[in-house]
């Protein structure tokens, strides 16, 4: 592709024009004849439900995907990507919402996948690893680069994928949700990035379900429902309100809900709890109808403490009490006899098995309460399964294998699992992450309703501040390993909460 253009004309040529685009999945309408234009060097946020096309349309884009119907033109040329190195040749590039890496190799061999022949030894060499690191410098992300992908967390393994993406002259990059794993603090950063990315003449897409980041970012707006385009909007003319009621066809809010019961005792207490160099002396309760928020930094140790307190990993020294039973968490068996359930933070790896069914799924953590119904097994499960897809409106039928549901209903399917084996302590590790706006509304309901009316005890970790403020009625805040802050939710808000978030940081350095 040349420059030959005159430059009079290319102001109005868009960065990327998307025609009539159409895609199936067997019975499935992902994308219906969906057209609409990305202009060079704007930030345009694509917005919509789960299941609403984005990822499938980004799939379109990048040559991941073979649309129906459709056409693309880049620059005024039209093109088909084959597969996302061609893409990537062409200055088109997508970070997607499961980081895509090759664990058992280096972060620069990573980042350099696929430009050089392999076993040219070019990934090794000094200047690879030089050219590797300043990739991340520019993401202001300080990473070893010859360290090896597998030990990464997923906020780690998404600065690598977009130092991939920018190690090629972009032209158009698509952000799939990538900051749902990200805190605040990194998040911002890279808001930083794309919006210097966007000075340099580079088109960003940015897919995201927080709101207040679109805002933030976005100059032009598009919505997606039902795999149809809805709209294309400036940003300045199109406000939150109607924003969520064109994706979601209601409208929404999320806010706290004032509780009238009174907190029951202790349900769980850490004590003391500690595994060297990961967390130190964490003690803490939850009561019963209390909904526990965890703050702090990705990396702060706070999935860590969820993990130990459910006897996964490296035995804590330090001890947890269940309804008055102490113990020393040594495994998760023993932990869920207890009445203890645990949603972890990487669902694809622990959360839900892709090759299985909704159904299946739902009903694996289940199994020995269902099993007392023998034949009538199949029956129940089905039962268990459909009513938690109702309740948390999973796009999909019971029958559906989990790998054929979009990002975010893989998600409510991980987070039905939990919720249907009926636990008296329920620990969730990022319970939202890449869940609509309308459906999360939707699941904070459930939470409260669990804690409150079903009498649970909740520890919730989340790094959505709008959602641990909206959602806790007390909030612990994780820095380094040690428990830095325990604040009650009326003396709460965004500015303390990252305040103690960051406190033995900056003190640190
Ligand atoms: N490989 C596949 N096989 C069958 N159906 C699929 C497949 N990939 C996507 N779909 C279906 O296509 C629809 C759109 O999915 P897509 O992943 O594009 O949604 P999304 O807007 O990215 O949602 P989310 O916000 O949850 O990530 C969904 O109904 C999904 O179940
Ligand atoms: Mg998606």
């Amino acid at each position: 592709m040349t420059n030959s253009d005159s430059s009079l004309r290319a102001a109005a040529i868009p960065r990327l024009r998307v025609s009539g685009v159409s895609k199936s999945f067997e019975a499935v309408h992902a994308l219906r004849s969906v057209s609409f234009d990305l202009a060079p060097g704007e930030i345009h946020a694509l917005v919509g439900e789960n299941g609403a096309g984005k990822s499938t349309l980004v799939g379109m884009i990048t040559g991941l995907l073979e649309p129906d119907a459709g056409s693309l033109e880049l620059d005024g040329l039209p093109v088909r990507f084959r597969n996302p190195l061609d893409a990537r040749a062409a200055g088109v590039a997508a970070v997607y919402q499961d980081p895509n890496l090759f664990p058992h190799l280096s972060i620069a061999e990573n980042i350099f996948t696929g430009q050089y022949p392999k076993r040219s030894g070019f990934v090794n060499s000094a200047s690879m690893r030089e050219k590797a690191r300043q990739l991340l410098k520019r993401l202001d992300f300080e990473l070893d680069v010859d360290s090896l992908v597998a030990g990464l967390t997923v906020a780690e393994s998404q600065y690598v994928e977009i130092a991939r993406a920018l190690s090629s002259d972009l032209r158009l990059l698509i952000l799939d949700e990538p900051t749902s794993a990200l805190t605040p603090g990194e998040a911002s950063k890279l808001y930083e990035v794309v919006r210097r990315l966007k000075a340099d003449g580079t088109t960003v897409v940015w897919i995201s379900h927080r709101m207040e980041e679109v805002r933030i970012l976005a100059d032009t707006i598009t919505v997606l429902r039902d795999g149809q385009h809805v709209q294309t909007s400036p940003s300045s003319e199109l406000d939150d309100a109607t924003m969520i009621k064109l994706m979601v066809g209601r409208s929404v809010t999320l806010e706290a809900v004032a509780r009238q019961d009174a907190l029951g005792p202790a349900r769980l207490s850490v004590k003391g709890l500690s595994i060297p160099g990961i967390f130190d002396d964490i003690t803490f309760d939850v009561h019963e109808g209390e909904i526990v928020g965890v703050a702090g930094l990705v990396g702060s140790g706070r999935s860590e403490i969820a993990q130990a307190v459910f006897g996964i990993g490296t035995h804590p020294t330090g001890s947890v009490t269940v309804d008055g039973k102490v113990v020393t968490p040594r495994s998760p068996s023993q932990m869920a006899a207890l009445g203890v359930a645990y949603l972890p933070e990487d669902r694809d790896a622990d959360g839900v098995i892709s090759s299985m069914t909704i159904e299946a799924n739902v009903a694996l953590p289940s199994l020995k309460r269902l099993s007392r119904f023998g034949f009538m097994r199949q029956t129940r499960e089905r039962e268990l399964a459909t009513t938690q897809r109702t309740a948390l409106s999973i796009k999909g039928l019971v029958g559906d294998l989990v790998s054929s549901l979009s990002g975010g209903n893989r998600q409510k399917v991980a987070l039905a699992r939990w919720l249907a084996t009926n636990p008296k302590v329920l620990l969730l590790d990022e319970p939202t992450h890449g869940i609509d706006v309308g459906t999360k509304a939707q699941v904070h309901d459930i939470m409260r309703d669990l804690a409150r009316k079903e009498r649970l005890a909740i520890l919730m970790i989340s790094s959505d501040l709008p959602e641990v403020l909206a959602l806790s009625d007390r909030i612990l805040v994780i820095s380094r390993g040690r428990l830095v802050a325990n604040i009650d939710i009326a003396d709460a808000n965004q500015e303390n909460v990252l305040a103690a978030a960051t406190s033995t940081r900056t003190g640190a350095a």
